[in-house]
């Protein structure tokens, strides 16, 4: 498994926290409180990309990272909106390090699998970056299993391989169980996943009542618009009154209990709402708790037919 270290040595947390509400929904002041209280809490590994906040997440990024970075694990993702062609992949980078103020990150991700354009032109552009040490780790994020193992084949070829995956994944969003946590463990792969809270729906609040981001953009109100889901989101805070913890605390743990020992990446708007996140660090589930929680939502079909007869 991709163990993910510093470049002074330090070995990462399992947590990693996400900067796309840096520069939206959290202001500078609040994203500077949210880092601050991750460095404090032990996450040093922090997640970003070119396409947020036109920008605004990588460079507050950059502005707090700057005295600490040796010790930091910094990774970007590239190609979610750019044109067609490497060259386009190319100077997103660079425009992300400007932004960063770095001359190279640790993690590297392609944000999508992009259909329309080749798919050894992308591995070829990251192993090339790699080799310029201007990344230290190579990783793709929303590919399926198989284009992740095509990624893998060209990547190998190339001397190198892909060492993280960037799936969603939650109680609500359980899909990367079927094939993409599995290939993590089998390939030794790390997977750091992202949406713990099913875009904070795991914290209850929509069943009280509350708004957010489910309610203030229509595209998270859909991804997470299924009843069940919401039946599900619905239970979690009696459950999670029982054991004496916020509902947050347990979605996060629960997604970092999977067996393939993904890493999620922990977010919010304020420290307020980090907090109930950050105390996941500090829970370890056991296999009983995480049972009855996973039996809250539906189990995604296996990815092949006929496993009645080898289980
Ligand atoms: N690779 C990709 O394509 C991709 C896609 C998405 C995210 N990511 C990465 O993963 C990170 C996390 O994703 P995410 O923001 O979707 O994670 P999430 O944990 O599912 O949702 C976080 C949101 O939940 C709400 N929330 C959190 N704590 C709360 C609390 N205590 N009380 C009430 N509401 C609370 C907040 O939204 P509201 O207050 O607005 O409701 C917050 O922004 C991102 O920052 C990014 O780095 C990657």
């Amino acid at each position: 498994m991709t163990e993910l270290i510093s470049i002074d040595g330090t070995a990462s947390c399992r947590f990693a926290f996400g900067t796309m509400q840096f520069g939206d929904q959290a202001d500078l002041a609040a994203s500077r409180a949210m880092f601050d209280a991750c460095i404090e809490a032990g996450i040093t590994h922090f997640d970003t990309a070119n396409l947020y906040t036109g920008g605004a997440a990588e460079q507050y990024l950059g502005q707090f990272i700057a005295p600490l970075r040796a010790r930091l694990i910094i990774g970007t993702k590239i190609g979610y909106d750019a044109p067609d062609n490497v060259e386009a992949l190319r100077s997103q980078f660079d425009m992300s390090r400007a932004r960063l103020g770095l001359d190279s990150v640790d993690i590297l991700y392609l944000h999508r699998f992009n259909p329309n354009l080749s798919l050894e032109a992308q591995i070829d552009l990251l192993a090339e970056l790699q080799a310029q040490k201007q990344t230290r780790y190579l990783a793709v994020s929303n590919f399926a299993a198989w284009q992740v193992m095509k990624a893998q084949a060209i990547a190998i070829n190339l001397g190198t391989k892909i060492d993280i995956v960037q799936p969603m994944y939650s109680l609500v969003k359980r899909q990367a169980e079927v094939e993409i946590l599995p290939m993590c463990a089998a390939e030794g792969i790390l997977a750091v996943t992202y949406s713990p809270l099913g875009g904070g729906l795991l914290t209850g609040k929509y069943a009280a009542g509350g708004t957010g981001r489910l309610s203030e953009d229509h595209r998270y109100g859909a991804r997470y618009g299924l009843g069940w889901m919401h039946e599900a989101a619905a239970k979690l805070p009696e459950i999670a009154d029982a054991v004496g913890v916020h509902p947050a605390t347990l979605a996060v743990a629960w997604a970092a209990s999977h067996s393939s020992r993904p890493a999620p990446i922990l977010s919010a708007r304020s420290l307020e709402q980090l907090r109930p996140s950050l105390d996941a660090l500090s829970i370890k589930m056991s296999p009983e708790e995480r049972d009855r929680l996973t039996a809250l939502t539906p189990t995604p079909a296996p990815a092949t037919d006929r496993i009645e007869e080898h289980g």
